[in-house]
């Protein structure tokens, strides 16, 4: 799929896989059950149907679907989708789901919400490609619908940065984390280095670490209006404790894109 864009790291399905136990833990599945209603209510708005761009596993879509949402989730990882469509339907909910890479996916005024939820935007070399999906998503959206965006914020990464850290996953296998900051502080590049069942795999990434203000105007810049920023999904202040940068901003209701 999507033979047109480069290889990037994000396109080694093993990674995804691999890593699976550790990105989405049940907690992390019972931490989204939690948060979805708190999302809601930083939405001024009225419609249903949502966008869940890069779903994953369906974290967001399954409490989204349950909660009377028309859901369209869209990821291009098939190891993610096949776990998504196995948890919908334990949760008996319908939802439609789209591989397809976020650069790509565009449905012409079609969504009243759409969320880009648990750090999954700023993933590519080229950063005018964030601002494609920005377009996208801002073309997919019906005049008046809201995108949230979710991600860690620059000022909270330059507090709690560690060059190295660790842990154990769910299977005993352990994790060892490498981080470096580079390109003048506007990316992070990773190692993770996985060791499981006396074998070890290393994975290397990078990606672009916004600032409030630098995510702000890229989605001003496409046209979204009444952007705000908050420093968690239930709606706390933005600031230098707040340990998430979520931002919220609007299709206006005439929908014309700013030149
Ligand atoms: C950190 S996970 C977050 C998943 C989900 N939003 C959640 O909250 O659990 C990032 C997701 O982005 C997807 N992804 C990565 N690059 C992508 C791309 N270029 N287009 C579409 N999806 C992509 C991955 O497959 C993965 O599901």
């Amino acid at each position: 799929m999507a033979a047109k864009h480069k290889q990037e790291w994000f396109d080694d399905d093993s990674f995804w896989r691999d890593l699976y136990l550790y990105m989405f833990s049940d907690q992390r599945f019972a931490d989204a059950e939690a948060q979805v209603d708190e999302a809601l209510r930083l939405l001024p708005l009225s419609g249903k149907s949502v966008l869940d761009l890069c779903c994953g596993p369906g974290r967001w879509a399954i409490p989204l679907a349950r909660r009377g949402f028309k859901v369209t989730g869209v990821d291009r990882t098939k190891f993610l989708l096949d776990k998504a469509r196995a948890n919908a339907k334990k949760a008996r909910v319908k939802i439609e789901w789209v591989q397809k890479d976020m650069r790509d996916f565009v449905r012409s005024d079609s969504f009243d919400i759409a969320l880009s939820m648990f750090t999954s935007f700023g993933y590519f070399e080229d950063s005018d490609e964030d601002v494609l999906v920005l377009r996208n998503v801002f073309q997919s959206l019906k005049p008046g619908g809201v995108l949230t965006i979710d991600v860690v914020g620059k000022k909270w990464l330059a507090r709690i940065f560690q060059p190295t850290s660790s842990a154990v996953l769910e299977d005993g296998a352990k994790l060892i984390e490498r981080h470096e900051i580079i390109d003048q502080w506007t990316r992070i590049q990773n190692e993770w280095i996985l060791i499981r069942k006396n074998k070890v795999k290393t994975f290397r990434f990078r990606h672009t670490i916004y600032s409030g203000r630098e995510l702000k105007d890229r989605m001003t810049a496409v046209g979204f209006r009444d952007v705000k920023l908050y420093g968690s999904l239930a709606g706390e202040d933005y600031g230098p404790n707040a340990q998430r940068l979520v931002v919220v901003g609007t299709k206006p209701a005439a929908g014309r894109k700013k030149e």
